[in-house]
């Protein structure tokens, strides 16, 4: 969607993998979806250097409506959970420098429940844009698959438009129309919901890896495809496991939405959430999604082009993951040409988790990486200009 947002895949925090549709603030205060838990994450976004990384959206999900709409049919936050209203909520959101996201789905109901859209979409995308919303996701449930590729309605403010409907039109059988999906969307999703699981997080990596030559090409700056949020950080995933999704994440060019408790994560999940250096490659200029290029007993290489380029050569990202669950760390050595890395310039390559630099490496070299089991190895290749080197004097 040409809005002129999102030109770079969008970061920011979202409660629905990590908070559900929790509505018991009286037994649960703390974790209920209300106005109070999207203040705390906006506050810890900017105090704990997680707004300074880049993570600027904080995105309301499923669960924050009344049941039924005002007599004047205006959709209603919940009263007792967002006793302020949205607006209030969007401002505080504000006032610390973020943006705010707010969720409704394209149907009669949400999927939990809670009005939907269906014959007041314009009217609803008003509203948001009263409340200054900058985000919305619009869900899939309870609509026709084939009725889905309408527009965008005119608010006059820009939004972001993260769309559910590739994936529910899959799931009906159709093929989605996405050139369409790309002028009318900023994000979209094409797979099943993240669950706070290893496996989940391998069945989208391996979507994304079988489907790459349909869904890569759709991806570039204002238009992204989403694998769906980080669930870095909470209980499914090993520390291995976490880096890897990230690294993935990075290498699909996808939006980074933490779904994560920011109070209670623990400092080295913190630290693959900030990594500098994976988030600079997610939000390369060039905005070209990566690809798995190899994949073999269980070994798997993906790459992604990357600036900076030199006459017609890239950068690349390349992460080196291990499926294999056989205990130990698996080697793996490959040229730089074997990976299609072939400027007879050569390349600066360093890795982004460990502090390792290989120095400058002529596409000849091979290079070795120790991958540990269902963990990743990303390194990062800078194709090096021509300059005649300084002489020291
Ligand atoms: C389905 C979506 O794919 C999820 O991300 C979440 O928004 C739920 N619906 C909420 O009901």
């Amino acid at each position: 969607l040409d809005n002129g947002l999102a030109k770079t895949p969008p970061m920011g925090w979202l409660a629905w993998e990590r908070f559900r549709c929790n509505t018991d603030c009286k037994n649960d205060p703390d974790n209920c979806i209300s106005e109070n838990l999207f203040r705390t994450m906006a506050d810890i976004l900017v105090n704990e250097g997680y707004a300074r990384a880049g993570y600027e959206y904080i995105n309301v999900d499923d669960c924050w409506l009344e049941k039924e709409r005002s007599v004047y049919g205006e959709l209603v936050p919940d009263r007792t959970r967002f006793p302020r209203g949205m607006k209030s909520l969007s401002d505080y959101v504000h006032a610390r420098g973020l943006k705010f996201g707010i969720y409704e789905d394209y149907g009669n109901y949400t999927c939990a429940g809670y009005p939907g859209v269906l014959g007041y979409l314009q009217r609803d995308a008003e509203t948001f844009a009263s409340w200054d919303v900058d985000y919305v996701k619009l869900d899939g449930c309870y609509a026709h698959p084939s009725e889905m590729d309408r527009g965008y309605p005119e608010t006059g403010r820009p939004m972001i438009y993260s769309c559910s409907w590739p994936v529910y039109q899959i799931y009906a059988g159709m093929q989605p129309n996405f050139s369409l999906i790309t002028s009318h969307c900023n994000m979209w999703r094409n797979f099943d919901d993240i669950q706070d699981s290893w496996a989940s997080v391998e069945s989208i990596i391996d979507y994304y890896g079988n489907n790459q030559d349909l869904i890569v090409p759709n991806a570039g700056p204002g238009h992204w495809n989403d694998p769906d949020m980080l669930i870095i950080g909470n209980f499914g995933l090993s520390y291995e496991q976490c880096k890897t999704q990230m690294a993935i994440w990075a290498i699909l060019a996808a939006p980074l939405l933490m779904s994560v408790d920011l109070r209670t994560i623990k400092p080295e999940y913190k630290a693959i959430l900030q990594n500098r250096k994976i988030i600079a490659v997610d939000q390369d200029p060039l905005g070209i999604q990566g690809r798995r290029i190899y994949k073999h007993k269980g070994i798997e290489i993906w790459s992604r082009p990357i600036t900076p380029l030199f006459q017609n050569y890239f950068s690349y990202a390349i992460a080196f993951v291990n499926r294999r669950t056989d205990g130990t760390p698996s080697d793996v050595a490959v040229t730089l040409k074997e990976l299609g890395l072939t400027s007879p310039t050569g390349y600066r390559v360093e890795d982004l988790y460990e502090d390792v630099d290989y120095g400058v490496l002529s596409p000849q070299t091979k290079i070795k990486v120790k991958v540990n089991p269902s963990g990743v190895v990303i390194l990062r290749a800078d194709v090096q200009p021509d300059f005649p080197r300084r002489v020291p004097y």
